[in-house]
């Protein structure tokens, strides 16, 4: 689809680093964005950005975990700006543990942030985006860890399986919601980023509900990776995405290798089978 001023976003997660990114990209083109996010205040500081840079935007707090919380983001958006024709799905969760010391809260946690988040706002808001017949697209940002399991000694020391899974399940689910909806004339993507600049770390543990462990406070991790991408960077190639209809959103050319070993693995084991 085309991003222009006839172009309604709501960017969800949109109060951190690459909701921020793309909601700036889509206001630079002219579009309306709602930026929702469980931290107001967050959300608040991006919407008033997009606006001091001649943007229009509103923010609205939204918790991604509650149907009705996006029931209610998704009605005050076609109130304020009109028919919806773009989502951004931005929420996640890192969760750092070896899958077989992972107990079910940990599990439980990951699940419902990185992928059970985004089933619900697309449940809810990609409904009502083919109700109304414009083009649409639909983007969800999965990550690299979505395209291979890493080991901790390729990522800074640290167990990504829980992440790696759920990210996996992102991708799955997206890439079959892009069939879905294409007759809908709804593009659809998954954004497969490396390393971005982001709090990330800090927001997973502050908004963890109590069931899955209680919210606790660190303090910022932003700044903390060298040479992270920044969430401005992300946003142009997230927006490049959409504008082709990128089944994949790819930002860092480094994770190829490893995605191309993957699917090496995936035909070798196919060979072995044929000759079976
Ligand atoms: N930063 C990276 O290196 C990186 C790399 C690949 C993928 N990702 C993914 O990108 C997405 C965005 O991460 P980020 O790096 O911008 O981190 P971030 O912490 O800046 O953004 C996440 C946002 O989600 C919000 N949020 C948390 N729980 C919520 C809820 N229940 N309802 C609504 N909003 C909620 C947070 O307040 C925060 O603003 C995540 O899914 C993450 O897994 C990040």
């Amino acid at each position: 689809m085309k991003i222009d001023e006839n172009t309604n976003a709501i960017v969800i997660g949109g109060g951190g680093a690459i909701g921020r990114g793309t909601a700036l990209g889509l206001a630079r083109r002219g579009a309306k964005v709602v930026i929702a996010d469980i931290e107001l205040d967050s959300a608040e500081e991006v919407a008033a950005e997009l606006v001091a840079k001649g943007g229009e935007a509103l923010a609205v707090r939204v918790d991604a975990t509650d149907e009705s919380s996006i029931v209610a983001l998704a009605d005050r958006a076609e109130v304020a700006f009109g028919e919806i024709t773009l989502l951004s799905n931005n929420v996640g969760v890192v969760v750092v543990e070896r899958v077989l010391d992972a107990d079910d809260a940990m599990w439980g946690w990951a699940i419902e942030f990185n992928l059970m988040s985004i089933v619900r706002c697309c449940r809810v808001i990609a409904p009502r985006m083919c109700a109304h017949g414009r083009a649409g697209h639909v983007v969800n940002t999965a990550s690299m860890a979505g395209l291979w399991a890493s080991k901790p000694e390729e990522v800074g020391g640290v167990n990504l399986g829980l992440y790696t899974a759920t990210k996996y399940a992102v991708v799955g689910y997206t890439e079959t919601l892009r069939g879905e909806l294409a007759d809908h004339n709804i593009g659809v993507s998954v954004l497969c980023p490396g390393t971005v600049d982001s709090d990330l770390m800090a927001t997973s543990l502050r908004n963890r509900p109590e069931r899955y462990g209680g919210p606790e406070v660190i303090g910022q991790t932003k700044g903390m990776v060298p040479h992270a991408m920044s969430s401005d960077e992300v946003g142009a190639y997230v927006l490049a995405g959409i504008e082709a209809n990128r089944m994949h959103i790819l930002t860092h050319q480094i994770g190829r290798k490893f995605v191309d070993q993957r699917y090496e693995t995936v035909t070798k084991d196919f060979d072995f089978y044929a000759e079976l």
